[in-house]
C-alpha cells in the first residue's frame, strides 16, 4: 500500500507551545510535536506536510488546498475552534476526513471552550492526552483512512 498524506494544521497561538501556559499545555515546542509525529508517521508510512498559521483566512486557504493534495488532515484550530464557521465551511468543501486535536480537556474548562464547531464534520475529536494527542490522532486517522482501501 503507498503512503498515505496527511496534512497536520495548527491554529493560532500553537507556535507559542513551549512557553505558552505550560501547566495546561505542556513543555514541548510546535516542532518538538512535529519531530515526534515525522517518527511515529515514517513508522506509519504516512508522508506528512506541517502548517501553522495565527488567521483564520490563512487557514481556511489552507484548508482549501487539501483538496486533491491530502488523504486526510489533522486540526488543531485553537481557539477558531470554538468559532470558526469559516474552517467548518473549508472542511465541508474539501470532503477531506479529518482529526480535530486539543492538548487539553476542553469540556473541563470555561464553557466557552465547550462549543466545537469543526467536530460535527471530523472523523473524531481528541482532547485532553497533552502533546501525544496529535501521536494518538495519526494513529486513529490512519487506521480509518486504510480501512476504506483493504
Ligand atoms: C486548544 C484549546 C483551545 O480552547 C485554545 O484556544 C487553544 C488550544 C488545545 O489544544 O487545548 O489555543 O485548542
Amino acid at each position: 500500500m503507498g503512503p498515505l498524506r496527511v496534512a497536520v494544521i495548527n491554529g493560532p497561538n500553537l507556535n507559542m507551545l513551549g512557553v505558552r501556559e505550560p501547566e495546561i499545555y505542556g513543555r514541548e515546542t510546535l516542532a518538538q510535536i512535529e519531530a515526534s509525529l515525522s517518527a511515529a508517521a515514517a513508522e506509519l508510512n504516512v508522508q506528512l506536510t506541517f502548517f501553522q498559521s495565527n488567521g483564520e483566512g490563512e487557514l481556511v486557504t489552507e484548508v482549501q488546498r487539501l483538496r486533491g493534495t491530502a488523504d486526510g488532515a489533522l486540526i488543531n484550530a485553537g481557539a477558531y475552534s470554538h468559532s470558526s464557521i469559516a474552517l467548518r465551511d473549508a472542511f465541508a468543501s474539501v470532503s477531506v476526513p479529518f482529526i480535530e486535536v486539543h492538548l487539553s480537556n476542553v469540556h473541563a474548562r470555561e464553557p466557552e471552550r465547550h462549543r466545537l464547531v469543526l467536530a460535527g464534520q471530523a472523523v473524531g475529536v481528541i482532547c485532553g492526552f497533552g502533546s501525544y494527542g496529535y501521536e494518538a490522532a495519526l494513529r486513529g486517522l490512519t487506521r480509518h483512512l486504510r480501512a476504506g482501501k483493504q
